[in-house]
């Protein structure tokens, strides 16, 4: 079955034609972050227009990519939350006109189900059950994931998630924007036992997560010791912070898996595409003798292929979204 995946629940305007759920035929995003970078945030209303301008010639250039026509796809896997409702909008109206004009089921798709699993367009994947951890920019949850579909919430953040952190620290740094990549970056010159920036909730019996306070303390630092420091020490100062948030992120995926004895551990969302995360999770896991999983760096970040992919399984059962179904900007899982 080939699968057409749509994705445009934030700035990322992507396509993707996926073979059987597994095999990504053509992958294509593109990025709006030369347009929200003045504003060091996504402007919503300026997502939703491009998204508009871009996202027929997107699924123009998957389809071109894959070596294919419109014709020969079987069913279409498009994101219908959570996100921006606007930018949601566009890529459910255009799955709907191209599902009825092409006489084609489409099923909606939850972009966190996508990220949970991502992992299986990797030739290396886990069994059920597993712990999947959703790291980006609007999610940090925790849940076990059961099989296809049946996922237990087990924790989430109580305030910042950990990519909106990484991306207000760098605009409180003055590093810029997208800040997740630039602290990424940067870190790797950096001494990460530097500064002691606080892990969030380190004692508590708590599988959720919160990372106000390891900002705010990023910005009294920043107030304590002035801008030439900050300058002259970024790299130390960024890597610190990182690791703070990775030990954050990695005290509880541990805590979790002694808790309910889940040895699989999948770690996903635009945050898992940083280099110490995964790194460190891999040295976690090799000391705890868990199993850890993290898709490649494009499949982390937002895409159409983890669309198709989680699309594909229902289409094949034979399901499929009503014409009616709506954008749902505050979907949960
Ligand atoms: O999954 P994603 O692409 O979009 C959402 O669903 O939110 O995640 C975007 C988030 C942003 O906050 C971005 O700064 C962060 O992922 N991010 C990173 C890295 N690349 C993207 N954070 C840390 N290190 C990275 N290399
Ligand atoms: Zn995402």
């Amino acid at each position: 079955m080939l699968v057409l995946g749509i994705e445009s629940s934030c700035d990322e305007c992507a396509a993707a034609i996926v073979r059987d759920g597994g095999k990504v035929l053509s992958h294509t995003i593109y990025s709006q972050i030369d347009t929200h970078r003045r504003y060091g945030g996504v402007v919503p209303e300026l997502a939703s227009r491009e998204h508009l301008d871009k996202i027929i010639p997107v699924i123009e250039e998957a389809v071109k990519e894959a070596r294919m026509s419109l014709m020969d796809i079987d069913g279409i896997a498009v994101t219908y939350g959570p996100g921006l409702v606007g930018s949601l909008l566009v890529g459910l109206s255009t799955a709907k006109a191209l599902s009825f004009t092409l006489g084609i089921p489409f099923y909606g798709v939850n972009h966190l189900e996508g990220h949970l699993m991502a992992i299986f367009l990797e030739e290396r994947y886990p069994a059920f059950p597993y712990l999947g951890l959703v790291v980006s920019g609007g999610h940090t949850s925790l849940y076990e994931v059961k099989t296809y579909g049946e996922y237990r919430p087990l924790g989430q953040t109580r305030d910042d998630a950990a990519g909106e952190a990484f991306d207000k620290v760098a605009k409180l740094l003055g590093l810029g924007y997208p800040g997740g990549a630039i602290i990424d970056r940067l870190a790797q010159q950096g001494d990460p036992s530097a500064f002691s920036f606080p892990r969030a909730m380190p004692s508590q019996d708590t599988l959720d997560f919160s990372f106000s306070g390891i900002k705010t303390a990023v910005f009294y630092f920043v107030r304590r010791y002035g801008e030439t420091f900050v300058r002259e020490r970024v790299h130390d100062i960024v890597a610190s912070f990182q690791e703070a948030v990775v030990d954050s992120l990695l005290n509880k995926v541990l805590l979790a898996s002694a808790r309910y004895g889940i040895k699989n551990v999948v770690v996903s969302g635009g945050v898992a595409s940083n280099s110490r995360l995964r790194k460190r999770l891999l040295e976690v896991a090799a000391g705890s003798n868990l199993n850890a999983y993290i898709p490649s760096p494009s499949l982390c970040t937002d895409n159409a292929a983890m669309i198709a992919a989680v699309g594909d399984h229902y289409l094949s059962q034979g399901k499929s979204s009503p014409l009616d179904l709506n954008a749902d900007a505050d979907l949960c899982l």
